[in-house]
Parts: C-alpha cells; sequence; structure tokens
C-alpha cells in the first residue's frame, strides 16, 4: 500500500510497475497520447478524477511539436499536480536505438523500440533487425530501471491488404522466441488494427480483427505484457459532432470496446488511443466556432476542447478498468526498478 497523508511529489511510475500491477488486478491500463498542455490536463484530471494509474506517451511528432524541454516540465508539473497518481511517461513508437536513449536522457521512464519497422518508420524490417535494435534498448533501458516495449507483426489493417500476408500479423511462436531474445517487458502485437480514425469499413468482426491472435499469444505468453495499438474506438457521436458543425469525416468504424475488454481478460495490459481524444477535441473546437463566427479567444474554445478529451479518458479508463486503483501500489524509483529487473 501506499503511504497515507504523503503529499511529495512521486517519482513517475515505470510502464513494468503500471503492468505487473494492472495484471494482478485483471485490469488494462490506457496509453493516451500527449502533445500540448490541454491534453495532458484532460488525461491527468481524468486520472484524478477516477482515481487511476495512468501512461501518458509522446511520439516523435509529439515531441517535434512541443520540444522536449516543454514536454518534460509539462510532465513534472502533472506529476506535481497529482501526486497521488502513478504516472508513466512513456515513448510511442521510437524509430531507432537513438531515439530511445533521448527520451530516456529526458527523462522518460518508458520507451517503444518499434522495430517491427526500419528507421524510416515504413518499411517493415526483417526480424533479426527487430530482435538487434530491441535487444540494443532492453540493455541500455534496464540499466537504468526504464522499462521497454517492444513490437512484433506490424500494424496496418487486414482489410486494406496491410494484413492480409501472415506475415503482418504477430505469428506466437514467433513472439515466444522474440520476448526471450529480447527481454522486452511489454509486447506490442499487430492483430489487424492500424492507427488513425479509418480503421475498418464496417463494424469489425474476427476475419478483419484477430483477437484470437491475442487469446494464443497469452497462452504461450502468460508472464507477457500484452499492448494493443490502433485501439481507439472512433465512436460515431464523435465523428458526427465534427461533421455536424462542418467537418467532414467519412463513415468508418473503430475497435469495439468490448473487443479491447475480451483482450484485457487474455492479457492485453497497455492499450494505445490517441485518435479519440483527436476526435473529441475537434469537434468541441467546431461546435464553438459555429455557433460564434467572432470568436478568438483561445481558451473559448480550449477549454471545451479539455473537457470533451477529459470525458472520453474518463470513459475508456473506466471502461479499461484501471479506475479506482491508484492507491494500490507506490511507483518505485528508477534505482529500485533497476535492482528488481
Ligand atoms: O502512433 C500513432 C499515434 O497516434 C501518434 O501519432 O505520430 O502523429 O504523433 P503521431
Ligand atoms: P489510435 O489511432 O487508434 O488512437 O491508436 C493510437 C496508437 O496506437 C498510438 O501508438
Ligand atoms: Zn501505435
Amino acid at each position: 500500500m501506499r503511504r497515507a497523508g504523503s503529499l511529495a511529489p512521486m517519482p513517475l511510475a515505470t510502464l513494468r510497475q503500471v503492468l505487473d500491477e494492472a495484471a494482478r488486478g485483471g485490469y488494462g491500463v490506457g496509453a493516451f497520447n500527449v502533445n500540448n498542455m490541454e491534453q495532458l490536463q484532460g488525461i491527468v484530471d481524468a486520472a484524478v478524477e477516477t482515481n487511476s494509474p495512468v501512461i501518458v506517451q509522446a511520439s516523435r511528432g509529439a515531441i517535434a511539436y512541443a520540444g522536449p524541454n516543454y514536454l518534460r516540465h509539462l510532465i513534472i508539473a502533472a506529476s506535481e499536480s497529482a501526486p497521488r497518481i502513478p504516472l508513466v511517461l512513456h515513448l510511442d513508437h521510437g524509430d531507432k536505438p537513438e531515439t530511445c536513449l533521448m527520451a530516456i536522457e529526458l527523462g522518460f521512464t518508458s520507451v517503444m523500440m518499434d522495430g517491427s519497422l526500419l528507421a524510416d518508420g515504413k518499411t517493415p524490417s526483417d526480424y533479426e533487425y527487430n530482435v538487434a535494435v530491441t535487444r540494443e534498448v532492453v540493455e541500455a533501458a534496464h540499466a537504468k530501471g526504464v522499462s521497454v516495449e517492444g513490437e512484433l507483426g506490424t500494424l496496418g489493417g487486414i482489410e486494406d491488404g496491410h494484413g492480409s500476408g501472415e506475415v503482418h500479423l504477430t505469428d506466437p511462436d514467433q513472439a515466444v522466441e522474440f520476448v526471450e531474445r529480447t527481454g522486452i517487458d511489454a509486447l506490442a502485437v499487430a492483430i489487424g488494427t492500424s492507427h488513425g480514425a479509418y480503421k475498418f469499413t464496417k463494424p469489425p468482426d474476427g476475419e478483419v480483427l484477430a483477437m484470437n491472435l491475442i487469446e494464443e499469444i497469452h497462452q504461450r505468453l502468460p508472464e507477457t505484457h500484452l499492448v494493443m495499438h490502433g485501439s481507439s474506438s472512433v465512436p460515431k457521436e464523435l465523428v458526427d459532432e465534427i461533421n455536424r458543425y462542418g467537418g467532414e469525416i467519412a463513415p468508418t468504424w473503430g475497435v469495439p470496446v468490448e473487443e479491447i475488454q475480451l483482450g484485457i481478460r487474455h492479457g492485453v495490459r497497455k492499450i494505445n488511443v490517441d485518435t479519440d481524444a483527436r476526435l473529441a477535441m475537434t469537434g468541441a473546437i467546431r461546435k464553438v466556432f459555429a455557433g460564434d463566427k467572432g470568436e478568438f479567444d483561445p481558451r473559448k474554445y480550449l477549454a471545451p476542447a479539455r473537457d470533451a478529451m477529459k470525458a472520453v479518458y474518463v470513459e475508456r479508463m473506466t471502461q479499461f478498468g484501471q479506475a479506482g486503483h491508484a492507491g494500490d501500489y507506490e511507483p518505485l524509483t528508477l534505482d529500485e526498478m533497476r535492482e528488481r529487473y
């Protein structure tokens, strides 16, 4: 249990610890992308309101957009504002070992080395390349207590042809070997999801969303924390709100929350969600602009945008089961993590 009454800012938690606790409690933890202050405030407010541990993740694009120093200090502000919330700062889709090392230097407590693609972030890599770069990052990261997520298989919809060749979906036999050879803390699996709003052209079934693969991989690797990327649900209400106020988002389907909950029952512990918050933010801003074409005070549209994102985060934290678990444990320091793993 955590020390009662401690008001000192918590050290950032590591992914490993937060997911180990989630596995013990049988729940999943949302990993929400952050690019700016309003997004981070929405995430942290939602975590405080629901008493949730939470993973905040920044992509290379986010670090370039916000600037590394701004991002670092925003996270410090977040942990000072919510000292009782275990908060992980994770690098999303590190493209090469150097990027992961840079993030570790910046104070990230977890990094993803996405060796499923070459450093251009587009070309699928071969398996031995993936093992080598991921292992290299694990060695450097674990020496500092930092956690590592790897990825096997490549994201991309089965519908659009990316996943139709079995090479792109995660192979369970290879997954077992990959985890053994790399020593990663969490494994991102490719099961037919893709990033962004256009995942499926109709509600997904087993033909396009291979949840059975998760069950199989979990059976083979019961101790490994599984990660689902591309897990936005793309709710129709959020798309409709954008379109009601002048947007043009074509009909589309995301990953149903019930499928994610099924995944959580089979070892999925980290669930990546970015698009749903982007949709919520855009709809809220469009609504303000449509209601008052003369509005030009950014606070008048960014505050509703923050509220709309917070509502999404609260809903997902509740649905994934992390709500209520912030007080179950106290984040270990990186030194303590280094000694443990
Ligand atoms: O990996 C996908 C996330 O949604 C981050 O997107 O690279 O545009 O920041 P981004
Ligand atoms: P979405 O685009 O479905 O939100 O996925 C985000 C993601 O996987 C970030 O790594
Ligand atoms: Zn992703």
